[in-house]
């Protein structure tokens, strides 16, 4: 088993999940409950303000004119407990004794439904300033260790007396405590089942991870035979599917390795072959001098073949490692085309092609001089090798826009419909009747042209097979600039 030096994921999602909840239920015990309390505390007040001021109307309206002091005792105090009964407090009745003093008013006692507790009621700091403002006042109180909702007011019209009623908030703040053990309970249930949730559901995402970082393994490893499983579309189904295709390309370019390890090897072994061959034949055995010299001339064949090969072998491998060197000047593409019927004027002869240059203009292109003339002796090699005796041959250089082309064009036969897409893939040799070549002529052609920004295709225009170099156009006054420096080739 191995051992753990982290934090798994998993833990760590989950103590997230925790966290954010032990916050959200921490809101709501600290902030949400108390605001709770303090609402019912108002409400009570509220009663309190509403109960003390009918209370003291009707104490002083009983007996119009008369003060609440001399109504009938035995009413008054029967009235006081009815009212302390309903707000479930005390209720007291007080008489000022010397109304128009400045500091502490002496109030007196005058009515009270707990009687127990009266000494002191009167300096209740209410009591004081419903006296003195001779308003309603309304408020907490704390008293005897308990602390109280109280409302004291002055009677409307014997403005002496002073009504007190009070409750112990014990009995309010009661009223928020089960709704704070309902909050304490669900939170800790809520928690509970979070928790579970959470941790279950991070186990699904690290499952996942789990599979991808075995996946991501298994291809560094070289096993790129087993697809990665793309599951969901969130980010980690979409780092799957990156996965995914990261495995199908190296495993396109594995095969492709592979493929050309073994085409190579197979183009090398040809010619060796047929070169072991002639040696044995020419020691072996009393040849005349004629023998001697087909024999001779056929190695020089496969000598050549075999240096062909090599040569593209070591293009191909430059191009793949992105070393392949390229200038970029000003070419004239006209002088090349020209070049090109020069050079392949005796080949042609010889296979019994007409080879000229065809309809033609001035044009320069961008790119690497020499890998041009390079492009156009493998479409020209090409003409030559994979048509009919017979066949013309054109090689012209024309402007198309801010594009130069240099065209190679045949009557030949054509191309197979099923040869088309598939003949500038390397190794690849179509079905004509001459099919020796190694097919990396045209493959290493097309991804020289790109390389030099531009591109290489064919197409059947008439009678006739087009292939065509296109590159970035250059103006002539650049191309005139660049070889105002160097002699004329031809001056004659
Ligand atoms: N002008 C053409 N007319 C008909 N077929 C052609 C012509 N040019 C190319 N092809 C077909 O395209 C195939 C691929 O050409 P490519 O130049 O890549 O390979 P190759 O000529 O067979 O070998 P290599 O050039 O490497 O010696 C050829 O085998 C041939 O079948
Ligand atoms: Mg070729």
């Amino acid at each position: 088993m191995r051992r753990l030096t982290y934090l798994p994921l998993g833990v760590k999602l989950t103590a997230i999940i925790f966290a954010a909840l032990v916050v959200a239920l921490g809101v709501v015990y600290l902030w949400v409950v108390p605001r709770l309390e303090s609402r019912l505390i108002d409400a009570k007040l509220r009663e309190l303000r509403e109960a003390a001021q009918g209370l003291a109307f009707e104490l002083d309206t009983r007996q119009p004119g008369l003060s609440p002091l001399v109504l009938i005792p035995g009413d008054r105090a029967r009235r006081l407990d009815e009212v302390a009964q309903r707000i479930g407090g005390r209720a007291t009745l007080l008489f000022q004794l010397n109304p128009r003093s400045a500091g502490d008013l002496d109030l007196r006692v005058f009515d009270d439904t707990n009687r127990r507790t009266s000494a002191g009621i009167a300096d209740d700091p209410l009591v004081q300033r419903a006296a003195r403002t001779n308003r309603t006042i309304a408020g907490r109180v704390e008293r005897d260790g308990s602390e109280y909702a109280e409302v004291a007011t002055v009677l409307p019209v014997s403005r002496a007396s002073v009504l007190l009623l009070a409750v112990p908030i014990d009995n309010v703040v009661v009223g928020a405590a089960p709704i704070q053990r309902s909050v304490l309970v669900a939170g800790a249930i809520g928690l509970a089942g979070a928790l579970l949730a959470g941790s279950l559901g991070a186990q699904r995402y690290v499952r996942r991870i789990r599979r991808l970082e075995t996946a991501a393994e298994r291809i560094a490893s070289g096993d790129l035979s087993v697809p990665v499983r793309v599951e969901g579309r969130d980010e980690i189904g979409q780092l799957a599917e990156a996965f995914e295709n990261m495995r199908a390309r190296l495993e396109g370019l594995d095969r492709a390795r592979r493929e050309f390890v073994a085409n190579a090897s197979h183009e090398l072994k040809t010619p060796l072959f047929a070169l072991s061959g002639f040696l044995e034949l020419m020691t072996e055995e009393e040849l005349d001098e004629e023998t001697r010299r087909e024999f001779s001339e056929q190695m020089a064949d496969q000598v050549e073949r075999l240096t062909a090969l090599t040569g593209n072998l070591l293009d191909l491998s430059r191009i793949d490692a992105g070393e392949l060197p390229l200038e970029k000047d000003a070419v004239s593409i006209d002088a090349s085309a020209l070049q090109l019927v020069q050079e392949f004027a005796a080949a042609a002869d010889a296979s019994d092609h007409t080879l000229e240059v065809g309809a033609s203009e001035d044009v320069a292109a961008y790119g690497d001089e020499e890998r041009i003339v390079r492009i156009g002796r493998a479409l020209v090699e090409n003409a030559l090798r994979h048509t009919q005796p017979g066949t013309s041959i054109r090689v012209s250089a024309m402007a198309d826009g801010d594009r130069a082309e240099l065209r190679v064009s045949d009557n030949g036969q054509g191309i197979d419909p099923e040869d088309v897409t598939r003949i500038f893939d390397r190794f690849y040799r179509g079905h004509g009747p001459a099919a020796h070549g190694s097919g990396l002529g045209l493959a290493i052609a097309r991804e020289v042209a790109e390389l030099m920004g531009g591109s290489l295709g064919v197409r059947r225009v008439g009678e006739e097979t087009v292939f065509a170099l296109s590159l970035a156009r250059a103006d002539e006054a650049a191309f005139s600039r660049e070889n105002a420096r160097m002699p004329a080739l031809d001056s004659s």
